[in-house]
């Protein structure tokens, strides 16, 4: 229930105003003087206080600074006799959000208090969330309080230090690798976490770069090198998409999986290691090994425990604490004091469907705190997206004429325009333009030889 504090030395004035709040539906409290004022505010949280300019033993200046100083986030309306414009401006000086001038009509007060009202109320939404996110920080990185997310941090805080291997599945941008590194970080393993991306290496080298080499196995083998298998020892080695792990190295990391031993490429000898196996991917790695693209006998060594990260969509409640936590971080890093989002901002934000999830959530923060010019972010520093959400079926695209089109040459023309905005909005990086538009590297580079894009 919305609480108003009003304090005015004349009874009548009290009486008038606590009759008005209560009719539109807020409690009213009333005081008659500084001393009872301050005792008030000390008791219980007021979200606006309306006060007197003039009253003996101690202004409606004093009052004002008095909330202030306990409540900051309280909004003070001033009621000034007189007009007489320098009290009303130091009043505004110290923080009023507005005077009235008596006498006054009900209809005018009432329209103030609600702006009033409204702009207390976002300012302590925004500042719990503050205050819930710097209690999450402080416990781990990975934000997001929904019954999904909980049931994810059980299952992980359960399976973490006993060393088992997980395969960590998840839409793009989910938080795999997030995970990844808390499973490190809780596993109490005293070696490095090791990441590699099986998708961006080419498939030449995946072996070497996993198991290493020695000196002239192969041209370029100048010297002998550990791979990340050895780097990892006492660690843990996180496979991010390991479905694209190439078919024929298949067998030889489960034999590293299941038995700790390695070979470098090239060598004879035989290693140990002991390095815990965490791996990614957001394909349906069953439908995979169904397809026979990955070995069955691999996905059941990789997936001992299965630890499925939820779309960002299906857990909606997750969005204000993560959208709140990347505007401070950008907020921080591009030297601009952002409040917080307006009501309007924050539903467009819950709304969202986030085919790129957190990673898209994030994105859209960073681009409204680099174009927001005022104190909140208001929809007009969203992307269109978010503000125009269409039908997944709209857009420009053309009618099926009635003598019938190319379905192939249509699409590939939509496939070039997209693989060709998203390389040009990356300068040209094919990983992070493979991440834009949700494949793999591998499939990035595919596409760009099929369609004779790639030099
Ligand atoms: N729950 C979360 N709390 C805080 N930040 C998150 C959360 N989930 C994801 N992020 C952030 O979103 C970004 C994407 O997360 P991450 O790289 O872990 O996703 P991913 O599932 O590995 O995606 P991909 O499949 O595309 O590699 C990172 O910047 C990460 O810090
Ligand atoms: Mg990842």
């Amino acid at each position: 229930m919305t609480r108003v504090l009003v304090v005015d030395d004349e009874q009548s004035m009290r009486e008038f105003l606590s009759i008005l709040l209560r009719r539109m539906g807020f409690e009213a409290e009333t005081r008659g003087d500084l001393a009872g004022t301050r005792a008030a505010i000390a008791e219980g949280e007021f979200d606006l206080v309306i006060t007197d300019l003039q009253m003996p033993g101690g202004s409606g200046i004093d009052v004002l600074r008095a909330v202030k100083e306990v409540t900051p986030d309280t909004e003070v309306i001033v009621i000034t006799a007189f007009a007489t414009p320098e009290t009303a401006v130091e009043a505004m000086k110290q923080g009023a959000y507005d005077y009235i001038t008596k006498p006054f009509k009900a209809d005018h007060i009432k329209v103030t208090l609600r702006k009033a009202l409204e702009k207390s109320a976002l300012a302590r939404e925004n500042r719990e969330l503050r205050r819930r996110l710097e209690a999450v920080e402080q416990g781990g990185e990975i934000l997001g309080r929904s019954p999904k997310m909980e049931a994810v941090y059980q299952v992980l805080d359960r399976v973490a230090p006993t060393g088992v291997t997980v395969l960590v599945l998840g839409e793009s941008g989910t938080g795999k690798e997030l995970v990844a590194r808390r499973l490190h970080a809780l596993s109490g393993r005293t070696g490095p976490f090791v990441p590699v991306n099986c998708s961006a290496i080419p498939e030449g080298l995946v072996e070497s770069e996993l198991f290493g080499h020695v000196k002239g196995s192969f041209t370029g083998a100048i010297a002998d090198k550990p791979g990340l298998f050895e780097q990892a020892q006492d660690g843990t080695l996180f496979l991010d998409e390991v479905g694209e792990l190439p078919l024929h190295l298949q067998p030889k990391l489960l034999r590293a999986v299941q038995e700790g031993r390695i070979k470098r490429v090239g060598g004879n000898q035989e290693r140990v290691v002991d390095v815990r196996i965490v791996s990614a991917t957001n394909r349906d790695l069953k439908a995979e090994v169904g397809a026979g693209r990955f070995r069955e006998d691999l996905y059941y060594r990789l997936n001992v425990v299965g630890l499925e990260i939820p779309p960002l969509r299906d857990r909606r409640e997750d969005i204000p604490l993560l959208a709140h936590h990347f505007l401070e971080k950008y907020a921080n890093a591009f030297g601009r004091p952002l409040l917080g989002f307006t009501r309007e901002a924050l539903e467009l934000l819950e709304r969202h469907a986030y085919p790129g999830n957190v990673r898209e959530l994030e994105n859209v923060v960073e681009r409204a705190v680099a174009l927001e010019t005022g104190e909140y972010v208001t929809p007009g520093s969203l992307p269109q997206p978010l503000t125009h959400s269409q039908p997944a079926h709209s857009g420009n695209l053309p009618e099926l004429p009635s003598e019938g089109l190319d379905l192939d040459k249509l699409l590939a023309s939509v496939e070039q325009r997209y693989l060709d905005e998203a390389l040009r909005s990356v300068a040209g990086n094919k990983t992070e333009a493979a991440k834009l538009l949700g494949i793999t590297f591998r499939s990035i580079r595919y596409r760009l030889q099929k369609l004779g894009m790639e030099e």
